[in-house]
């Protein structure tokens, strides 16, 4: 993803800054909405952030003032950890562009970032800004990675029979009237990016509110879906909306359908037949007039023979369903390579290293499209930031593609095995700290965080390992070179370090 360049960050919080300077070339910090006003009168920002001490009307009040300096810029507003999922919705109708809840979903920031940029692309700059899309930073050849402008527009890469024919299958139901919508495949396969992209198609301009069925009890799904009245329970102290409610005219995703209780799989069906729903305590009738999408990695049909999920709503659900194949199937593998490539292109995880690794060697990309991708997209994703971390040439070999067995029940045999063997899991451990020290100048803090561990765990590993500032690393000279096609020194094993 090409940097933005102008954010401002509304927010005391020293997180939120980093979060800004991720992603901005130049990054204005404001700790009222005052200063940020005075801000973006000079500064023109293409992104500006509020952190969790706004609420959805002071972002209006502050839009309706900032318009005259700064045109429509996009606003993301960012929750605390324990924000509301409803919020979204609230802060998306007072003209926020759109809305992380807290720190699980910083990461989401960068595809907020890449949607814009391509809307931009696609629509022309003028055009890009008015629907709140940012100023254009270096140029990503989209004809190479999309197959066309409704791929482009949700960042879905793909070139393969299989992404060609669900992006026409998306099309299709989009332009149609059907509602409810159901997207099925194995995690990771792009499941919400095709729910975007519906409705990008529909309604772009209404709330997109998403809410996952496993993460929430039965009760707390059931008063998120549909509200409650105050007093209808105990603790409902205030009345509360529901997502059906805040989606209003847009979308809701049912993220994980399979996991719905089956008491609330029977009222949800009932609000796709009536089209109104009552609120938890509620008398009054409700109209619902959402498209209502919903996405299962699990087999539906399977999950009703075994009587978890109901038949009647599967087969309200189950009208055109768009599947999307795993990434292993003959069907999508050709796009291995793209997705590896595009990755590479745009993944901002080393911004020290944007636009120096170039490219991968064929054995790379050989030893991708061998292996079987459990976690479809996602896991590629991750191998590939894995790889770029690693990285100290211009070049990402064989060396740099550390697979995740442990996660992943790797077995011998398979064609990623090779990667591991003969190599100790705590050589490998070492390596890997000694790097990410080195490419983070030994800043402790960072380098934890590219781990996925705590400051804690790296001082103790360091201790442990005895890894020194100047001793640091491997000295294999054949290392410093590029597009090693060798397992670097000891990398072999995952990034699980505990
Ligand atoms: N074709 C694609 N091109 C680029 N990125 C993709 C593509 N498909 C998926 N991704 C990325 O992979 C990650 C997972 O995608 P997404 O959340 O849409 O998957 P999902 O099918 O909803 O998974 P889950 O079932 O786990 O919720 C996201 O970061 C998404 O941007
Ligand atoms: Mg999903």
């Amino acid at each position: 993803m090409s940097l933005v360049r102008n954010i401002v960050a509304v927010s005391k919080d020293p997180e939120i800054q980093r979060l800004a300077q991720q992603y901005g070339r130049e990054v204005f910090g404001a700790d009222n909405l005052a200063d940020a006003l005075d801000i973006i009168k000079t500064a023109k920002p293409d992104l500006i952030l509020f952190d969790h001490r706004f609420s959805p009307s002071q972002i209006r009040e502050f839009l309706d003032t900032a318009d005259k300096y700064s045109g429509d810029v996009p606003v993301v507003a960012i929750g605390d950890d324990d924000s509301d999922i409803g919020l979204s919705g609230e802060f998306v109708k007072m003209g926020a562009y759109d809305y992380l809840r807290g720190r699980r979903d910083y990461s989401r920031l960068e595809q907020i970032i890449n949607t814009i940029e391509n809307n931009l692309n696609a629509s022309g700059c003028e055009a890009g800004r008015k629907t709140g899309c940012l100023a254009p930073g270096p140029e990503i050849n989209t004809s190479r990675f999309f197959a066309g402008s409704l791929a482009v527009s949700v960042s879905m890469v793909g070139k393969s029979c299989a992404i060609v024919n669900a992006l026409k299958m998306t099309k299709l139901v989009a332009e149609s009237r059907c509602n409810p919508i159901l997207i099925v495949g194995e995690t990771g396969t792009g499941k919400e990016l095709v729910a975007r992209a519906i409705h990008t198609l529909r309604h772009p301009n209404e709330p997109f509110v998403a809410v996952n069925c496993a993460a929430l009890t039965a009760n707390l799904l059931e008063s998120e879906l549909f509200g409650h009245v105050k007093g209808s329970f105990t603790g409902a102290d205030r009345e509360k909306i529901g997502l059906l409610e805040l989606a209003s005219s847009g979308t809701l995703l049912l993220d994980e359908i399979s996991e719905m209780p089956v008491d609330l799989q029977a009222k949800l069906l009932r609000v796709l037949q009536e089209k109104n729903f009552r609120k938890v305590g509620g008398i009054r009738n409700i109209d619902c007039k959402a498209t209502i999408m919903a996405s299962s990695n699990r087999n539906l049909n399977n999950e009703v023979l075994a009587s978890r999920f109901r038949r009647d709503l599967y087969y309200r659900l189950n009208v055109s369903p768009i599947t999307l194949a795993p990434l292993r199937s003959p069907e999508r593998r050709d796009d291995i390579r793209l997705l590896a490539e595009y990755f590479l292109k745009t993944s901002t995880i080393c911004p020290e290293k944007r636009n120096k690794i170039k490219s991968l060697t064929q054995m790379a990309i050989e030893a991708l499209e061998k292996h079987d991708w459990p976690g479809n997209v996602r896991e590629l994703s991750n191998v590939i930031e894995r790889a770029i971390l690693l990285e100290t040439t211009d070049k990402i070999g064989l060396g740099g593609i550390v697979i995740d067995p442990a996660e992943y029940g790797l077995v011998s045999g398979s064609p990623t095995a090779n990667l591991i063997k003969g190599f100790s899991l705590a050589k490998a451990e070492r390596e890997l700290i000694s790097r990410a020290l080195q490419e983070t100048g030994w800043q402790k803090t960072r380098a934890a965080a590219l781990l996925g561990i705590t400051r804690a765990t790296l001082y103790a590993k360091v201790k442990q390992y005895q890894i020194e500032k100047d001793s640091c690393i491997d000295r294999n000279p054949a290392n410093a070179k590029g597009g090693h096609d060798f397992p670097v020194s000891s990398i072999s094993k995952p990034v699980a370090i505990c």
